[in-house]
C-alpha cells in the first residue's frame, strides 16, 4: 500500500498543477496489491485514485469464477453497470452472455469479466490513458489472481491498454497475442456489435477459436 499512497499523492499534484518529470507512469511492479481477490475487491471499491471515482455510483470490480480458464476485458462500466455494481449487464452484456452461452456453451459463472477501469466515465466516453494507467494495477492483480489462460480484448480499449498497443482492432481481432504466458485474443466489442450487425460473423469466427483453445 505505501506505494499506491505514493501513486495517490502524485496523481494529486499532477491535478492540483505540479508539473512533475514526464517520464512518470505506473509500472506494473511498482504497487503491492493484496493477493487474495476479495481483499482486492475491498480496496478496488475504495478506491479515489482518479476523477472517475467522483462521478461513479458503483465501483465495478468485476465477477465470476475466481479460478477461470477465460477472462474477458472489457473497456469500463456503462449506465447500467454503474448502477448495479456488476459488469456487462446492459444491452451489451445481453450480447456476450448470449456468445457466451451458444457459442462457448459456457455460463457467465464459468468465465471471468472485468474491465480496464472499474468506474463509469461519464456519458460513456473511452477512458482517458490517465484513467487506464491509474487503474490497470487493479486489473494486472485481477489477472495475476485468477490466472486465466485466454484473455479476451473486448474491443480496442481492452486491446489498447492492456498490450500498450494502437492498432485498429479489426486488424488485430482474432489474432493470438501474448501476455505474461497467457493468450491475448481481441475481438470486437459486443456494443460494436449491436451498431454494426455485419461484424458479428467474424467475432462468431473469433469465439470459435477462443473455444478451440479451451
Ligand atoms: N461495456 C464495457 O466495456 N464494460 C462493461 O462492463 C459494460 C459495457
Amino acid at each position: 500500500m505505501k506505494n499506491l499512497a505514493k501513486l495517490k499523492y502524485l496523481y494529486k499534484l499532477k491535478v492540483s498543477g505540479v508539473e512533475y518529470f514526464e517520464g512518470f507512469e505506473s509500472k506494473d511492479t511498482d504497487i503491492k496489491m493484496p493477493n487474495e481477490l476479495e481483499e482486492l475487491e475491498k480496496i478496488c471499491k475504495n478506491c479515489t485514485l482518479c476523477d472517475l471515482a467522483k462521478t461513479r455510483t458503483n465501483v465495478v470490480f468485476g465477477e465470476g469464477n475466481p479460478n477461470a480458464k477465460l477472462m474477458f476485458i472489457g473497456e469500463g462500466p456503462g449506465e447500467m453497470e454503474d448502477k448495479t455494481g456488476r459488469p456487462f449487464v446492459g444491452r451489451a452484456g445481453k450480447l456476450l452472455t448470449k456468445i457466451i452461452n451458444t457459442v462457448l456453451e459456457l455460463q457467465r459463472s464459468d468465465v471471468y469479466i472485468a474491465n480496464i477501469v472499474k468506474c463509469r466515465p461519464p456519458n460513456n466516453r473511452v477512458p482517458t490513458i490517465e484513467e487506464a494507467q491509474t487503474c490497470k494495477p487493479y486489473l494486472l492483480k485481477q489477472i495475476e489472481i485468477i490466472n486465466p489462460q485466454i484473455l479476451v480484448c473486448l474491443g480496442k480499449t481492452a486491446f489498447m491498454y492492456l498490450l500498450e498497443s494502437d492498432m485498429p482492432i479489426s486488424k488485430v481481432r482474432g489474432q493470438i497475442f501474448e501476455y505474461k504466458g497467457k493468450k491475448v485474443i481481441p475481438t470486437y466489442h459486443p456494443s460494436f456489435l449491436l451498431r454494426n450487425p455485419s461484424a458479428k460473423k467474424e467475432s462468431y469466427k473469433d469465439f470459435l477459436l477462443i473455444k478451440s483453445l479451451l
